[in-house]
């Protein structure tokens, strides 16, 4: 049984997402929401160190297809730890990254076919997918521009200006199929503005309720 609500932020590098994930997190509990805020890859014990393996520089080169298989174990770990026992205690689920972004990096990214992608969806998700994912859009180059000196660039944020926009493509590709599902948010306007556009989108959920 599935109670909570579970709400998925994604965008490309740089485009504000962990100032905007406290943001949704902090507005839903001054609305009484019981909130978890979580990520991927990443989210428990074994899916943090799978985070590691993903996005550490090796020696060996980590071939594209252990990279896909590596972000559905980490989900699967997730899913099952975290986010389907907050959903059925009736939590809301504050999730940094989701499905979204495998389409979109190793789909867009890696250039994997989208059904191969959508096998795997199927195989560890069972039918659980996101009520709401808000996408922070922005040009790449603004969005590396931002993003560039925060820290050592790690195995993806060291990928060239083309893979991000054929990432930011398939997310604008999502959205577009999926109104109902996303929220768009033009990232490239000031904070104050954006999250008043998160905020308007979270009032229609909650009045949806
Ligand atoms: P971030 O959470 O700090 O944005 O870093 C996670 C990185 O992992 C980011 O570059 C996007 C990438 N990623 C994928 O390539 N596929 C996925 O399915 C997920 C969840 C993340």
């Amino acid at each position: 049984m599935r109670m909570g609500k579970f709400i998925t932020l994604e965008g490309v590098e740089g485009v504000g997402k962990t100032t905007n994930l406290n943001f949704i997190a902090n507005y839903l509990t001054s609305n009484d929401k019981d909130i978890i805020t979580t990520r991927e890859p990443g989210g428990t014990a074994i899916a943090e160190k799978i985070r590691g393996l993903l996005l550490e520089h090796h020696t060996e080169k980590l071939c594209n297809e252990a990279e896909l298989l590596l972000m559905f174990a980490a989900r699967a770990q997730h899913l099952e730890q975290v986010i389907k026992p907050a959903l059925a205690a009736g939590k809301w689920v504050v999730c940094d990254r989701f499905t979204d972004a495998t389409y979109a990096y190793q789909g867009g990214g890696r250039d994997f076919k989208m059904a191969d992608i959508h096998w795997f969806e199927d195989f560890v998700q069972k039918g659980l997918s996101p009520d709401t994912t808000v996408l922070l859009d922005l040009p790449v180059e603004v969005g590396l521009k931002r993003a560039a000196g925060r820290s050592e660039p790690d195995r993806f944020e060291a990928e060239k200006k083309t893979f991000f926009n054929n990432v930011r493509q398939v997310y604008l590709d999502r959205a577009k199929a999926e109104p109902n599902r996303f929220c768009l948010i033009d990232a490239s306007e000031n904070i104050e503005q954006v999250q008043k556009n998160i905020q308007c989108y979270l009032d229609k959920i909650l009045t949806d309720e």
